[in-house]
């Protein structure tokens, strides 16, 4: 049918189908601004105005919006400078979020930017709780929201005409390690902080810091103003000639033998190009970690396999001409299925009886896997000698625990395209954590050799570790190869639920010999990990797990000197969807126990549970003790922790929260009034309500040493700029920014003048990708080398240019080089220079790094919550973090991850949780049975900056990006012990379960 569409200020004629949605037909356009994130809305990543109205256009028919006035974000406003031509610039809004760094992976930012617009066209004067409400069907997994609110009511002000405030010149609240905080009140009440419109994290600085030009400062990301336009930059951005759709038949069953399966109707069926099952394949078994070579775990998976091993396995896949035909296709395959056993719970699967998932001859054991046992990873780890430690304390306690199945929920599903281009190389256009392992790892799969694979990384929605598998992306492979045509494959939302990677959920159990004085004697931890049907990741993350939750604690006295710690898993194969890398990669499931524990241990022998934890903390100087004994299955390379902020994080946590005022204050606990006033719709007066408050302190680690690397290069530009091309990925965390920071800093220019680019396997030199926390340490480290080497050349040409017998002395600073005797030549005339006057060179450097050590950032994570004692329900009305980690390059994009990163673990904390029935289907497949906090469901958030200089790296920084997903569950547990006295031991703490446990009490 032939329709008219009104898209901002054009007309379009389109012929389109009675049942094309408008989000088809509007990206068809060129509109690529309209982001597909769910086949419901409920992302809201699709939303239009129409007629000035928010709608989601994946749940409008094209035809339905004739007649209607469309508006996208391509209509709001463009960058000001376009050559000779000077358009209006950016809208207020645009404007608005690229300067208060409310845009992170920016997936979600057209969506919110048009949701706040329909706000603004109406409502000039709006409160934090209207802006909350509009932009609340627009789920944002990577900001905590806070920022984008900042930014609606930022630029309402400047609409309203108000008084503007120059950002720039705005102060902010920076502390020192000399001033401690001395009372126990909130820098600043909520309703101070929003009349300020803009919030700004405390940053304890160091004395380093003070002296930096751009390291250290709140630059705007580089790709804000690309991203706040809607500009094409994610993977399904594009569109090539010819190209196919595919899909994938997935498994109904949780364990079945494919007996036969017969292809031919879909094959038939107009517009499919090609049907794929296990038989018209290589069978290529491998691993689907993205890592490091070699993988550190089994490998036990085919791109089709005659097994299914869990309910949504592949059973084969499909490229037709448009996405119906495929669907229509996939319904036409029939397959006859013999049905095993299945093992659903975890316990159960090394039962001797239990079936065995892994029974294929090709899977390779990776150290002590062992499918015989449905065992994919055992890790025994042992320091100093526990049984004597339990023998020498006066008290032991002992607890289980358990955590949950979680989904990352990146608002960008996975989505890959591929093609051959001219050269007859194969084309990997897509969303990941780790290009170059997917090139590494697809090779074989694909029998190609590595030679002959691209990969492109383009912007990526949001990963969250979900994109460090190698998840997808041999799907739309397989059929280019088959057909020769562009494919692309995108998940649908469900599909993410029953077929991506989720957090290992756990069975844990803890011991712990205390002295009666409060001091640790010993601490063992016993994790029964579950990893799925495939054992992506189940020896490194459930490693992790004791590494890191377990070296916080060492004891104190002679056990501080010589701790007795230890840590056994056993990771075991089960009928359910694999897990795999999740943000905190396995320390987030120890920290639920450890810090529950803790804090009962405390109680249980009447100490400050806070002096207690403190007592018993590793400190700096001290070997981080895991590192004697375990290193992901190689040598242990023993490693000195040189900075540890915790103390000062306690104590300006405490002073954040309103500790002492709070804390053991029944006054306070009994007041029924929740301390949410900015928020007035949740005031509630009720006889039933409990106020608690909760604290928990982790550890996290940088990078992985002695493996990992990072590569960067940089070449000057005839104008003296220079372009900075990095292997490394930027998820939305920034890291593009802050590694053009400091390569800014070295070369003694504004972060403009570096053109950022990441990342390609052709051009970008190799970086092992984003994860372990190590984009600005161990990237971050490479760019730094690559910019002094470029430095070096820059100052031996300006020596040249101004007759100077040495080089080194000359400073690079405002796009200048400048002599100790004052005289100075622009990077610009040094550029001309060396490309084309004197002794021409292309001045460029490439470094790469890798780090002997993984230098722990520390946290003090403080939670208020409010318990109704009748229902269990809880309601978290406050989170403080206050965090050391190490400096902090970049206090705007860092502050987003901590807010980001608290947001995403109180849904661990109280909601999020991936669920199965007896026959291992999943009950949670959409976001709406999987709930992620809206905007208007938010506590209050808090974050401070410890900043402490590591020594290990240029600028002294450590990790920000993981360690916010630690703390808050055990901080909220805690909290709603102190408000209702129960112990909620398996999270989320859902109102059931708070329930029970009071009703057990
Ligand atoms: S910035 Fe909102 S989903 Fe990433």
């Amino acid at each position: 049918m032939n329709i008219t569409l009104t898209i901002n200020t054009n007309k379009h004629d389109i012929d389109c189908a009675p049942s094309e949605t408008l989000l088809s037909a509007v990206r068809r356009l060129g509109y690529y601004g309209v982001k597909f994130g769910d086949e419901q809305g409920l992302s809201g990543a699709d939303t239009v105005l129409l007629d000035g109205k928010p709608i989601n256009a994946g749940s409008m028919l094209a035809a339905q919006a004739e007649g209607h006035k469309i508006v996208t974000i391509e209509g709001l406003g463009q960058h000001p400078e376009q050559g000779w031509k000077k358009t209006d610039g950016l809208h207020p809004l645009q404007l608005a979020f690229v300067e208060t760094g409310a845009i992170q992976c920016g997936y979600c930012t057209p969506a919110q930017i048009l949701a706040a617009k329909a706000l603004l066209d109406e409502n000039l004067n709006p409160s934090e709780e209207q802006v909350r409400e509009a932009i609340a069907g627009v789920l944002c997994r990577c900001t905590g929201y806070l920022k984008p609110v900042q930014a609606v009511l930022k630029a309402a002000a400047f609409l309203r005409g108000d008084e503007p405030v120059n950002w720039d010149s705005v102060n902010w609240d920076l502390g020192s390690w000399s001033d401690q905080p001395t009372n126990d009140q909130p820098a600043g009440s909520p309703g101070e902080q929003f009349a300020n419109v803009m919030t700004r994290p405390k940053v304890v600085v160091t004395p380093q810091t003070q002296t930096y030009q751009t390291v250290g400062k709140p630059e705007k990301k580089v790709d804000a103003v690309k991203l706040v336009q809607g500009k094409p930059a994610f993977t399904a951005d594009i569109e090539l000639r010819g190209m196919l759709y595919a899909r994938v038949l997935r498994s109904p069953y949780a364990h079945a033998r494919i007996k036969q399966i017969d292809t031919s109707q879909a094959r038939e069926l107009k517009g499919v190009a090609a049907v794929l099952t296990w038989q018209d394949i290589p069978r290529v078994i491998y691993s689907t970690a993205g890592q490091s070579d070699p993988i550190p775990g089994p490998l036990d998976a085919f791109s089709l396999d005659n097994k299914v091993r869990f309910v949504g396995d592949r059973v084969a896949m499909v490229a037709a001409e448009t996405p119906e035909i495929a669907e229509k296709a996939l319904s036409l395959i029939d397959v006859e299925y013999e049905i095993l056993d299945a093992i659903l719970d975890s316990r159960e699967a090394m039962d001797s009886n239990a079936p065995r998932i892994h029974d294929e001859p090709e899977f390779v054991n990776f150290a002590d896997s062992n499918p015989a046992r449905n065992l994919a990873a055992e890790i025994r780890i042992d320091i100093g000698d526990v049984e004597k430690g339990f023998k020498e304390a006066d008290e032991i306690f002992e607890a289980e625990y358990a955590v949950p199945k979680v989904q990352q929920a990146h608002i960008e599903p996975h989505v890959c395209v591929t093609y051959w281009d001219e050269d007859d190389r194969l084309v990997i256009r897509t969303s990941t954590q780790v290009p170059f392992h997917v090139r590494r790892m697809l090779a074989p799969v694909l029998n190609l050799p590595v030679k002959r694979i691209r990969v492109i990384k383009p912007r990526i929605g949001g990963g969250f570790g979900g994109k460090q598998e190698v998840l997808m992306e041999d799907v739309p492979a397989h059929l280019t190869i088959a057909t020769g045509r562009p494919v692309i494959y995108e998940y649908t939302r469900e599909e993410e639920f029953t077929g991506a990677r989720s957090r290992h959920p756990m069975k844990i159990k803890m011991k712990t010999g205390v002295k009666r004085d409060g001091t640790i004697t010993a601490n063992e931890m016993y994790a029964l990990s579950d990893t799925g049907a495939y054992g992506c990741h189940a020896l490194t993350v459930t490693g992790n797990t004791g590494h890191k939750a377990m070296a916080l604690y060492v004891g104190d006295g002679q056990y501080r000197k010589s701790p007795n710690i230890r840590f056994y898993a056993d990771v075991v194969y089960t009928n359910t969807p694999p897990a795999g890398a999740f943000r905190g990669y396995g320390v987030p499931q120890g920290y639920w126990p450890v810090e529950r524990h803790m804090e009962k241990i405390a109680r249980a022998l009447s100490l400050d549970p806070i002096a207690f934890r403190l007592r018993n903390a590793v400190r700096a100087g001290e070997y981080h003790p895991f590192s004697t004994a375990w290193n992901e299955g190689r040598e242990p390379r023993p490693e000195i922790i040189n900075t540890v902020g915790l103390e000062q994080c306690v104590a300006q946590g405490k002073a954040a929260i309103g500790w002492d005022s709070k804390y053991g204050n029944e006054e306070w606990r009994q007041s029924s009034i929740v301390n949410r006033q900015h928020l007035h719709w949740h005031k509630v007066e009720v006889s039933s309500i409990r106020k608690g408050i909760g604290v928990a302190m982790v550890m996290q680690g940088t990078a992985i040493p002695y493996l990992d690397m990072g590569g960067a290069s940089i070449k000057m530009n005839d104008d003296g700029s220079f372009n900075l091309l990095v292997g490394a990925t930027d998820l939305g965390t920034g890291s593009d920014t802050v590694l053009a920071q400091m390569a800014a800093e070295v070369l003694g220019v504004p972060i403009e003048d570096m053109i950022t680019y990441s990342s390609d396997t052709d051009f970008t030199p190799f970086d092992k990708g984003a994860y372990a926390s190590s984009t600005t340490y161990i990237s971050g480290t490479a760019a730094v080398k690559a910019a002094q080497i470029v430095a070096e050349r820059i100052r031996v040409r300006a020596a040249m240019m101004l007759k100077l017998d040495k080089h080194e002395d000359i400073k690079l600073a405002n796009r200048q080089a400048i002599a100790p005797d004052g005289r100075t030549v622009s990077l610009a005339e040094i550029a001309l220079n060396s490309l084309h006057k004197e002794n021409q060179e292309q001045i460029m450097g490439v470094a790469s790094y890798v780090s002997p050590v993984s230098p722990p950032p520390f946290a003090a994570q403080f939670a208020e919550v409010t318990v109704d004692v009748e229902t269990g329900a809880v309601t978290v009305d406050k989170l403080v973090m206050a965090v050391d980690s190490g400096v902090i390059v970049n206090p705007l994009t860092a502050s987003g991850q901590i807010e980001g990163g608290m947001t995403q673990a109180l849904g661990y904390a109280v909601c999020e949780e991936m669920r199965y029935d007896e026959k291992g289907n999943a009950i949670e497949r959409d976001l709406d049975r999987y709930h992620i906090f809206r905007a208007d469901e938010m506590p209050e958030l808090e974050t401070i900056f410890v900043e402490t200089f590591e020594p290990s790296h240029p600028f002294g920084v450590k990790a920000v990006a993981e360690i916010p997903m630690d703390g808050v569950a055990p901080a909220v547990g805690n909290a709603i012990l102190d408000a209702a006295g129960v112990n909620v031991d398996e999270n989320p703490t859902t109102p059931e379960r708070v329930w029970r446990a009071l009703k057990n009490k």
